[in-house]
């Protein structure tokens, strides 16, 4: 689960690297096991068994590395072998550097998780990676909810985490804390699924009838809210700036599991220098064989085995081609967006294509702070260091994947302070999303100063109100419409795929959990019947709301 409204209160406070030297780069992965073209993979003359991974993102990364614990511990022995198109490891979860300063790393996808995201938690833990940066927190974080002509809710406090309970309470009633409630009967539902009888699983959604989630999946945040008798104001404004900033879609359209996925921030954090990191030691500590820059182009199936081929791009831009078999295949990538030419009748099913939201992510550094006229605030009014977006009331939207309403954004932060390389000057470090690119005329008008023309341009010392800019699409997560089927974890005997799980919970921890459960699928694979621990006894779930309606 990530960071609701806290995504942005904690941005505030994570990524500080207070002058670290980056403990290892994406480069720094080893060139291993060179197959010559046309090679085959040993297994079958060793008895290794031979799997590619595609994609090193979270879902890629966890299964390599719970591959390689797995298989160790049933003792049999499996070669790894991943493949990456890009020239690092995170896929999602990326840093790039303020001013291009590696001692100031931001987080460009990924920024959060929480206390209940055992697998990222432990990781942290097991590779000495530091969360620190994210408890204290470097100057006042006001956060206020914009709706294109007002602030519907400003916090005050800036030492709590999270909102003012008594203040949300004060002004909502018993809403918060009837969301709250809900959130924890379906976080604890959801926790369920990473221990026997319910992991492993091969059918996510069996396993989500199982664990009687589908009654969340299955209608939109606001009628699951509404269901459990949760309405008005504390929807509208909290929860939907909520869904808004960490999925750019509003109560309409998000199922209710990823809503309350919205509200569980207990205990958010993040990596000192980035969350990469964790995904980066997964593969290092998997032994597996790394392949960056190389894309996987086609698989074939012969003989009982996959093919892969493959392009790599080295650093002098010299390609090489590769065609190499595997026992078992495991796509941890969007199966649309991983553009592989799959030969034709090798899937049971090829994955739906559900929409992803193209999410524009703008970082910048600036002296300036946002103007006052442009948030019709009087002249001694405080202004939020963090505005989140909600639609306004009158706002009836044609089409609910254009949900940004009249705000235009879906949220501005003030990320920290940042010191500028040329000028040695204190600035600030923003972070926008919206739908569509960022506009000088935007800019200008949030800062109430002019703006240079052309924002690629700006250097440290050119003297522009802004100072770096960095600009970035994601296709970031799905459209999260309310279902009740999710893509199958196998589309053909040993042919895995984890990104059914980005349409159910899109976050580093799920994926990653999508990555452990087929790892152990693989491992099971492999194993003689009798020791697979696939396939258990399942006990009886009450149907939510059964034990909660009552008294929410
Ligand atoms: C802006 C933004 C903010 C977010 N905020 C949060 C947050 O705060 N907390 C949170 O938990 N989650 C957050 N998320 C979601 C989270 O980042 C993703 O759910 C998660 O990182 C996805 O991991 P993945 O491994 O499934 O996919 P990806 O990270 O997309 O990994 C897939 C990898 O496969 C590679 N690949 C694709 N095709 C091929 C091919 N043909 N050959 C070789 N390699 C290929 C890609 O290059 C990529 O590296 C955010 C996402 C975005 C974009
Ligand atoms: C995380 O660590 C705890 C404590 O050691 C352990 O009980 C739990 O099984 C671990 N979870 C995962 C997913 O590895
Ligand atoms: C890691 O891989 C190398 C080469 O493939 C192998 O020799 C070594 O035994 C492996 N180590 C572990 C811990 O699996
Ligand atoms: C894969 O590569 C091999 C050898 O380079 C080639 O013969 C084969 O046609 C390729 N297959 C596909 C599907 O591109
Ligand atoms: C990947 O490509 C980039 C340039 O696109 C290059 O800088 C880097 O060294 C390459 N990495 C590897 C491991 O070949």
């Amino acid at each position: 689960m990530h960071a609701g409204l806290s995504l942005v209160l904690v941005s505030v406070l994570c990524g500080q690297t207070l002058g670290f030297a980056w403990p290892f780069t994406a480069f720094a992965a080893t060139f291993a096991n060179q197959d010559t073209p046309e090679s085959e993979s040993d297994s079958d003359e060793s008895g290794h068994r031979s799997v590619a991974i595609i994609g090193a993102g979270a879902g890629g990364s966890a299964t390599a590395y719970y591959l390689q614990q797995f298989a160790a511990e049933s003792g049999i022995d499996i070669d790894i072998t991943v493949f990456e198109k890009e020239s690092y490891i995170g896929g999602r979860t990326t840093t790039v550097n303020a001013y291009g300063n590696h001692l100031e790393p931001v987080e460009l996808g990924g920024s959060i998780f929480v206390e209940a995201n055992e697998i990222l938690k432990n990781a942290t833990a097991k590779f000495g990676l530091s969360t620190e940066g994210a408890i204290t927190q470097e100057f006042e974080d006001i956060v206020g909810i914009w709706n294109g002509e007002k602030f519907v809710y400003t916090t005050k406090d800036s030492d709590s985490q999270w909102w003012d309970i008594a203040k949300l309470v004060w002004k909502y009633g018993f809403a918060p804390i009837k969301t709250q409630r809900l959130m924890q009967t379906v976080v604890g539902r959801f926790k369920q699924i990473y221990t026997a009888p319910f992991f492993p699983f091969r059918s996510l959604s069996e396993r989500a009838q199982d664990l009687d989630l589908l009654s969340a999946t299955s209608l939109t945040g606001e009628q699951f809210l509404e269901k459990n008798g949760i309405s008005g104001g504390f929807t509208t404004d909290i929860i939907q700036a909520s869904t808004r900033v960490n999925y750019g879609q509003n109560l309409g359209l998000i199922h209710g599991l990823e809503t309350m996925v919205c509200m569980a921030i207990e205990g958010a954090m993040s990596v000192d220098g980035g969350n990469w990191q964790i995904f980066d030691s997964m593969v290092k500590h998997s032994n597996a064989t790394l392949h960056l820059n190389s894309t996987v182009n086609s698989i074939t199936k012969s003989k009982g085995r996959y093919r892969l081929n493959t392009t790599s791009i080295d650093a002098s831009s010299e390609e090489t081609q590769r065609s190499t078999a595997f026992d078992t295949i495991v796509l941890a990538a969007p199966y649309k967006y991983a553009k592989i030419n799959v030969e034709e009748g090798l899937l049971k099913k090829i994955p739906d294509t559900v929409p992803y939201v193209s999410l524009h992510v703008t970082l910048f550094t600036s002296t300036h702070r946002f103007s006052r006229d442009f948030f019709n605030l009087g002249p001694n009014a405080e202004i939020p260091s963090t505005i989140l977006t909600t639609l306004s009331p009158d706002e009836v939207l044609a089409n609910p994947e254009k949900g940004v309403g009249k705000a235009g954004f879906f949220s501005i932060s003030t990320l920290r302070t940042v010191i500028n390389p040329e000028t040695l000057k204190m600035e600030s470090l923003y972070k926008i999303f919206s739908p569509e690119p960022v506009t000088p005329e935007f800019l200008a008008k949030l800062f109430g100063t002019e703006m240079p023309v052309d924002l690629s341009k700006v250097t440290a010392d050119s003297g522009d109100a802004i100072t770096w800019y960095y600009p970035h699409v994601w296709n970031s997560y799905p459209y999260e419409y309310p279902r009740v089927t999710f893509e199958e974890t196998e589309l053909a005997p040993g042919f895995y795929y984890t990104s059914g799980m980005d349409s159910f919970i899109s976050t580093m921890e799920t994926n990653a959990l999508m990555g452990m459960n087929i790892a152990r699928l693989v491992v099971d694979d492999y194993l003689p019947a009798e020791q697979a621990q696939d396939e258990p006894k399942l006990l009886e779930q009450k149907p939510l709301g059964s034990e909660n309606g009552a008294e929410l």
